[in-house]
């Protein structure tokens, strides 16, 4: 069977955003694959947290990719800081990262601007740390949204690196993105990327919103004014994320949502995706409470951890061998 890797960051509540162009991926392919999902806390503090908000969205996130509906029978579900080889490979990986590919990444541009206290070197090395999360378990493929396609392509070209210098261990991953919202944007702003650390909180909808507010917020999304609900990201951009957002949670395709509201106004069209989106947060909500409240979700997270250090020991060493690190026994 093939493995299939993919991390979340605990830096704020996942957004629809999220669920769309990653979470509802890993639960529609996690038999097909073995499957470890991460929560990556130490990604997180790449930027400034608050150490007791940050604890809490780790157990938070933890219960939101179970109530997403993945099966902790099948899959393994860990924090990153509880297993040690994601900072001993991040750092092994590191050392063969140029800085000026570091550089290039449009994440770490874009983060390292809003610092006003100095950039943390963090913010250069994460995509290091992040190839490391992916080759430690010999991953096949990477369900992502868009905005990570970068970090999947230089992971792809330190497994080469790495390979070519010292010995051919490491398995080449592949990117594999949505059909549709691999990049759902901001409801107030749809030229910019939905983002769960967004300041203005109109701008997403996040999966333990009042689901009233969010409807709320579907409601007043930007849209233009020519009343023509047809998907066009470049002259449409606002009702193009919206019809993106209907087509994901009911699985209707685009040009049927199109077909059904060509005679309709916005009004009626946004009124009935604010139910939509409502409904699934209940819903959505309702298994969150069980999972986050539960004891269970603490022996799942331990059982996580137990096999995900297992898989990544054993390529750890495999690692530590060909790099020449440690001391060879008489
Ligand atoms: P993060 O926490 O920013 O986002 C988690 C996942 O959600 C996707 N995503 C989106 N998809 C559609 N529309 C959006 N507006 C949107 N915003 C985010 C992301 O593409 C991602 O799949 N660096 C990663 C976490 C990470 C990781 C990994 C991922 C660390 N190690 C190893 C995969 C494999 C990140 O910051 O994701």
């Amino acid at each position: 069977m093939k493995t299939l890797f993919s991390g979340i960051q605990p830096s704020g509540i996942p957004t629809i955003g999220n669920y769309i162009g990653a979470l509802k991926q890993f639960v529609d392919i996690q038999n097909d694959y073995d499957c470890y999902f991460c929560i990556v806390d130490q990604h997180a503090i790449t930027v400034p947290q608050d150490r007791l908000k940050l604890r809490k969205q780790t157990r938070q996130l933890a219960a939101i990719y179970l109530a997403s509906g993945l099966d902790p029978e099948k899959i393994t579900l860990f924090i990153q800081s509880e297993v040690p080889a994601h900072v001993q490979a991040g750092w092994m990986l590191t050392t063969i990262s140029s800085i000026g590919e570091l550089e290039r990444m449009t994440q770490f541009k874009d983060k390292s601007q809003k610092q006003n206290d100095g950039i943390p070197a963090g913010l250069l090395t994460y995509p290091p740390l992040m190839a490391a999360d992916i080759i430690l378990y010999n991953t096949d493929i990477v369900p992502v949204g868009d905005d990570q396609k970068q970090h999947i392509e230089l992971t792809r070209n330190l497994v080469d690196r790495f390979n070519s210098r010292y010995n051919d261990i490491l398995v080449k991953p592949e990117i594999q993105m949505p059909k549709v919202g691999g990049r759902v944007m901001s409801l107030q702003d749809p030229t910019k990327k939905m983002s769960k650390s967004d300041d203005n909180q109109k701008n997403f909808i996040s999966l333990l919103d009042e689901p009233r507010l969010a409807a709320k917020k579907i409601k007043s999304a930007v849209t233009d004014s020519d009343g023509i609900i047809k998907y066009d990201k470049v002259n449409k951009p606002g009702i193009s994320n919206l019809l993106t957002i209907y087509s994901s949670l009911t699985d209707e395709s685009i040009e049927s949502l199109e077909a059904r509201y060509q005679d309709q106004g916005y009004g009626t069209f946004k009124g009935d995706l604010a139910e939509v989106v409502e409904q699934f947060l209940i819903d959505f909500q309702d298994k969150y409470r069980i999972f986050y409240e539960s004891d269970e979700l603490d022996t799942i997270l331990d059982a996580g951890r137990d096999k995900a250090h297992q898989t990544s020991f054993k390529t750890l060493k495999k690692m530590e061998k060909a790099m020449g690190l440690g001391r060879k026994r008489k």
